[in-house]
């Protein structure tokens, strides 16, 4: 792997850009807890990131961060080369980054396509007050926000659920959907945890090509959390391995596949 300040270029050939997201010296307590101690790691423009490790390793503490649901008490969040002030979640989605939960968190009384809607808040921009005064505005805005749901839906290839309530959904399909709200907000940065937990194969291929898809097609950088090692090698460019809140490996998917530290705490037990 050619790696430099610019980027490197992927055994497929895919170009990753310069650092967009880089978390330094994290560490984030829970009372007596550490769920993260002193991570330092990067993400690049275009790259599909990784953070694999056991349970309880703080994996989703450190999405939680970056998507600013967690405060750390220590450490420096960057993005785009600058130092990110302490931000609500809200503002940090504002800056381009969405994200899906481990659990799912989904309206489950509100069809697919409302719940995908919810996705666009962020490109509402005319409040209900200006809606009632100024009618046409409101609907161009409603018009263009309407179609790039519909362009996310087609992408997803959920146009026949997109009336469902999603409580009526499997499993499967509600990954899918959640992945859907996400895209609607047309992050520049992609967080996903866990999003082939609990899947069968079938599923899980389905979703691994739709993260391709999407890196693909949108360019849009995307750091995953996930347990499944054939997936992980498949998709990522780069992996972080956390243990106990520490890292304990970085580097491409052959690099930690061969650290022995990792082997030793996560690689070489079973985690199903
Ligand atoms: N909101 C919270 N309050 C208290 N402890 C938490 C909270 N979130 C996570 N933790 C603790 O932090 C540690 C890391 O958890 P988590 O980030 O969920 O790990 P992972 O996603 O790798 O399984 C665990 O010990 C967990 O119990
Ligand atoms: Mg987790």
């Amino acid at each position: 792997m050619l790696d430099n300040s610019e980027g490197y270029v992927t055994e497929d050939g895919r170009k990753i850009g310069g650092v967009v997201m880089e978390m330094k010296n994290i560490t984030l307590r829970f009372g007596g807890v550490v769920a993260i101690k002193d991570i330092s790691f990067d993400i690049r423009e275009g790259e599909i990131r990784a953070i694999i490790g056991p349970n309880g390793a703080g994996k989703s503490s450190m999405l939680n961060v970056i998507s600013g649901f967690y405060i750390p008490q220590e450490g420096e969040v960057w993005f785009h080369g600058a130092k990110r002030p302490q931000m609500r979640p809200y503002e940090v989605a504002r800056q381009g980054i969405a994200r899906t939960f481990q659990n799912i968190a989904l309206f489950e009384g509100m069809s697919v396509l409302d719940n995908v809607m919810t996705g666009r808040l962020n490109y509402m921009k005319t409040n209900l007050f200006q809606q009632a005064m100024w009618k046409g505005k409101a609907e161009a805005e409603e018009v263009e926000n309407r179609e790039a749901v519909e362009k996310i839906i087609d992408f997803l290839e959920i146009q026949h659920i997109r009336k469902t309530p999603v409580s009526r959904l499997p499993y499967g399909l509600k990954k899918r959907v959640e992945l859907a709200r996400a895209l609607a907000a047309e992050p520049k940065l992609l967080l996903l945890d866990e999003p082939m937990a609990g899947m069968n194969v079938e599923e899980k291929e389905d979703m691994s090509r739709f993260i391709l898809d999407v890196n693909d097609e949108f360019g849009t950088t995307i750091a995953l959390i996930e347990h499944d090692m054939g997936v992980v090698m498949d998709l990522s460019d780069r992996v972080v391995v956390m243990d106990y809140g520490k890292k304990i490996g970085d580097g491409t998917p052959d690099e930690v596949r061969s650290n022995q530290e990792v082997i030793d705490a996560y690689l070489g037990v079973s985690h199903d």
